[in-house]
């Protein structure tokens, strides 16, 4: 067995049959003797009667002047990279750990991790849509997960920004030429602080055996009754056999991941480069990662504030055309239109002792520049009075939200 493996999925899913290509190239990579597994260093590497515990001489780490060996031995808490790949020496017992821990928090098989949440999109999108396949992707889909699709052999279509009619049209149009239809989407769009239409993208998927792929990053720790994200959210988990997420936003330290089924996350292992070819994250930060999991899982405080704080600032300023299950999201966008007024604003906040980032093109489309406020659990009312304060100074036609 190559991947992470937890507890079943909840529901048998229908769609199995969706990676049977997956599983059939990496059965001939088994013929071969190619096939790859991540194997945890030191443990799964040394023959245990000749080097117990942690004696095995490591010639297959990139380490080259000792540097990270020796902090390894003056502490072991102490910040040191990889040293390599994690199909090489780089897969350790943090990355293990936290893989098992996001398969079971996410209800899946399997879990990888890759030195980034870009990496994570990126190399998932280069690597399972196949040159006869079509990937539909939400026209603001993050960069990382565009660069995916340019990179990937399939058709591409890109769709108006969550428009389902138009994914239910390119599906009932072009669904029969296709081996296998991918649908990709943010789960929150990370500067409108918008949920994506997950409920109905999984019906058009079901409908028209579509595969879904959803981007947790700014949902992840935040979202859904266990703070999984935005498919937990909007009771689609088990609908979405893929997911991808950040290490690096509400989890506070440094990495992404995929989870999804085992076939899903063996085919990774042996076929996304940014995975094989990219030192693992450094597994002091990955256990860094590990310890915020657990404090999201027993903290669910921690997400009801943000949600709170993120709410009462919407009401505040009178933004109502957001859905109660967007009302909580703690991203609260003030679209302004010009750079120049964009720009002035941001400087005007900075003045005032508040860094609200301006956010222009490409980022977003042009003519919607921003600034993009970002809510946390650690704000205290006192600093959200001040950030209402300096909102209500703005010129109220600036504030359309
Ligand atoms: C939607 C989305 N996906 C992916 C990423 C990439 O994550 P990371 O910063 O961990 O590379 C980001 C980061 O900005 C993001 O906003």
């Amino acid at each position: 067995m190559l991947a992470i493996t937890t507890a079943r999925w909840p529901e048998v899913l229908p769609m199995s049959n969706r990676f049977r290509t997956l599983q059939q190239r990496l059965d001939s990579l088994v013929a071969k003797d190619s096939l790859r597994s991540l194997k945890r260093w030191p443990e799964e590497w040394a023959p245990p009667t000749e080097t117990p515990g942690s004696g095995l001489i490591n010639f297959g780490s990139n380490d080259y002047l000792g540097l990270a060996s020796q902090r390894l031995g003056e502490n072991a808490q102490q910040a040191r990279g990889a040293g390599a790949s994690p199909l090489v020496c780089g897969y350790t017992e943090p990355h293990q750990r936290l893989s098992r821990m996001l398969a079971a928090w996410e209800q899946t098989e399997a879990a990888v991790l890759l030195p980034s949440g870009y990496a994570a999109c990126s190399g998932a999108l280069a690597t399972l849509p196949q040159a006869n396949d079509l990937i539909l992707s939400d026209q603001l889909n993050h960069a990382s997960l565009i660069d995916g699709c340019r990179l990937s052999a399939a058709t591409k279509m890109i769709y108006p920004h969550g428009q389902t009619a138009i994914v239910e049209d390119r599906l009932i149009r072009h669904r029969a030429e296709f081996d296998r239809v991918w649908i990709v989407t943010e789960g929150v769009f990370g500067m409108d602080g918008k949920l994506a239409p997950l409920a109905k993208l999984c019906d058009l998927a079901d409908a028209h055996d579509a595969i879904m792929i959803v981007d947790e990053a700014h949902g992840t720790g935040v979202l859904g009754e266990d703070g999984s994200g935005a498919c937990s959210h909007c009771a689609v988990k088990s609908r979405v056999p893929i997911r991808i997420g950040t290490l690096s936003k509400a989890i506070g330290a440094q990495g992404g991941f995929v989870v999804g089924p085992r076939v899903v996350i063996d085919y990774l292992i042996n076929f996304c480069r940014p995975l094989i070819f990219s030192t693992a994250a450094p597994p002091g930060v990955i256990a860094t990662a590990i310890a915020s999991v657990q404090t999201i899982q027993q903290e669910p405080d921690r997400r009801a504030r943000v949600r709170s704080l993120s709410s009462r600032v919407r009401q505040h300023l009178g933004i109502s055309e957001c859905s109660t299950q967007e009302s909580e999201i703690p991203i609260i966008p003030i679209i302004l239109g010009s750079n120049e007024q964009t720009l002035w604003a941001a400087a005007q906040a900075l003045a005032e002792g508040l860094f609200i980032p301006a956010i222009r093109p490409p980022t977003v489309p042009a003519g919607t520049s921003r600034l993009r406020i970002s809510l946390s659990s650690a704000h205290a009312e006192i600093e959200i009075d001040r950030l209402l304060r300096f909102l209500e100074r703005l010129p109220q036609a600036m504030i359309s939200g």
